[in-house]
Order: structure tokens, then C-alpha cells, then sequence
């Protein structure tokens, strides 16, 4: 009979605003979280607050020997189960003729897509190569994944093609990649946030606020981190749903701007 080990999970972007959330929820579950970001500082301060239980790795989601550092942290601690992928913070913002009339740049597009879609595609792959050797739970299941997407992914906004088109790809890759590793017991999901109340978002104003949530149907309020931190960890941990991209926006469509 094999020896329980601890499950770990692995946040991208875990010391930002929505994958914060997600870290302090999965460590009060009494998972051990590792946080897979850039942010030294921010990630220190995280990990420090939470104690044992938490780790800082520093990753790089587009780079392959990053990644595979983190991922044998994770095996050091114990077992890989459960991937967030959170990662984010950038973007272009560039229609695709400027007002001047000069095309928009290649590299923002290809910059956007390198983080968003290669990014996810990059922590996707590595996580589940390893997650494919663990030993299944009763039901069959060796690890999930929950990745981000945006509801940009459907409404692009003026000036958003990149992103849009970065969000897009994951929302296509959530059903094929859900396919790919269902042989190996290995569940794929995606939420697509609206418009969520960050700490980024404390610096907007209140005006600025009050339009963002006059937009939203009902509620008539952003996002919490703390909604998106639930659907996560159910989307981790119900067996029965796979291959799904969920619209977390209280009902909004974006328009054009
Ligand atoms: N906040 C929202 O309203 C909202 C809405 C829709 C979608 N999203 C998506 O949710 C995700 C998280 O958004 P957020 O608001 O928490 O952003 P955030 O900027 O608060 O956090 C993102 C984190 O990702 C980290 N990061 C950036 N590049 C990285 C890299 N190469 N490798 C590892 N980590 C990296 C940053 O250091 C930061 O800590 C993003 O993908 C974003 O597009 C957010």
C-alpha cells in the first residue's frame, strides 16, 4: 500500500489579486500552496502571513526551465494536484490602425499572447506531464486544472485584440486539453472573470468604480477575489466537471468601450 502524501497545489500568478485570494482559501483548506510568481516582494509578504504550509517559488510561466524548477519544488513537498493558473497583470492596448493610420505593433500582439496563451500552455503541459505519474485518487483522478480567461475572451473591447485573442485561446484550449488528459485522469476548467475587485481597482477612484459596476446587471457591484477563490477551488475538487470555460460577471456583456 503507498504512503499518503501531502497534495500540493500550485498558484500562477499567486501573489497578484485574484490568485492571492486563491492561495489564502486553498492554504485555510489545509492544502500547501506553493505561489508561482514574479513578484518577490508582494509573494514574501504572502507567504510569510500565511506560515507553514506556504511556499514562494519564483517562476517564470514562459520559461520552461523555470517552470520545471517550481515543479520539482512541488515534488519536494509532496504531491501535485491541483494547478491555478492566474498569471497576468499586461497588455497592449492598440487598435489595430492607429489614429495616424500606422498599423499596430506586432510585438505587443505577440508580447500578450507569450504570457496569456503560451504561458498557460507552458504551465499546462509541464504540470501535467508530472501530475500524469501521481497515483489516482479512488476515482480515478490524478490532478485538475483551473486556468483564467477573461469574458474579453467573447466581448474584445476596443483596442483589445491581443488580449482578447490571448483570452480566446484559452478558452479554446480549455475542451481539446480536457480531451488530451482525460487518459490520464486529469481534469481541465477555465473561469472567465468580468470585472473583479482587486486591489488594482483601489486606485481607479470612485468614480471610476461606480461606472465598472453600473455595468454589471445584478449585482450591481464587481467581482470579489474571494467569489473567484470559490469557484476555483470547486472547480478543483468536483470530479464531474471537466472541459468547462465558467463566466463568473454577475450577467455583464462588455460593449464596445
Ligand atoms: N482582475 C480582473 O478584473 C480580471 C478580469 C478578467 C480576467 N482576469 C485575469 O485574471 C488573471 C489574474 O488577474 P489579476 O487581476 O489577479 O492580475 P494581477 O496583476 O493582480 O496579478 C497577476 C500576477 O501575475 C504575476 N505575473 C506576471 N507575469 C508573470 C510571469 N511571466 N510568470 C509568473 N507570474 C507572472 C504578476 O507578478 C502578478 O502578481 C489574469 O490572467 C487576468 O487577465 C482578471
Amino acid at each position: 500500500m503507498s504512503t499518503p502524501t501531502t497534495d500540493v497545489a500550485l498558484v500562477t500568478g499567486g501573489a497578484g489579486g485574484l490568485g492571492e485570494a486563491v492561495v489564502r482559501r486553498l492554504h485555510k483548506a489545509g492544502t500547501t500552496v506553493i505561489v508561482a510568481d514574479l513578484a518577490d516582494d508582494r509573494a514574501n509578504k504572502l507567504v510569510e502571513s500565511l506560515g507553514s504550509g506556504a511556499v514562494y517559488s519564483r517562476t517564470d510561466v514562459t520559461s520552461e526551465e523555470s517552470v520545471n524548477s517550481t515543479l520539482d519544488t512541488a515534488a519536494e513537498l509532496g504531491t501535485l494536484r491541483h494547478v491555478v493558473i492566474s498569471h497576468g497583470g499586461w497588455g497592449v492596448a492598440e487598435r489595430v490602425v492607429n489614429r495616424d493610420g500606422s498599423p499596430a505593433s506586432l510585438e505587443g500582439f505577440t508580447k500578450t499572447l507569450d504570457l496569456y496563451l503560451v504561458g498557460t500552455y507552458n504551465i499546462l503541459r509541464l504540470a501535467a506531464a508530472r501530475m500524469a505519474t501521481n497515483e489516482p485518487t479512488a476515482a480515478g483522478e490524478r490532478g485538475s486544472v483551473v486556468a483564467t480567461a477573461s469574458i474579453a475572451a467573447y466581448e474584445g473591447q476596443i483596442g483589445q485584440t491581443a488580449y482578447a485573442a490571448a483570452k480566446a485561446g484559452v478558452v479554446g484550449l480549455t475542451l481539446a486539453a480536457a480531451r488530451d488528459l482525460s487518459s490520464v485522469g486529469i481534469r481541465v476548467n477555465t473561469i472567465a472573470p468580468g470585472t473583479m475587485h482587486t486591489a488594482m481597482m483601489e486606485t481607479v477612484g470612485e468614480d471610476a468604480l461606480a461606472k465598472f459596476a453600473a455595468n454589471v446587471p445584478f449585482p450591481k457591484r464587481l467581482g470579489a477575489p474571494e467569489e473567484f477563490a470559490a469557484l476555483t477551488e470547486h472547480l478543483l475538487t468536483n470530479g464531474y466537471i471537466n472541459g468547462e470555460v465558467i463566466r463568473l460577471d454577475g450577467a455583464q456583456r462588455f460593449g464596445p468601450r
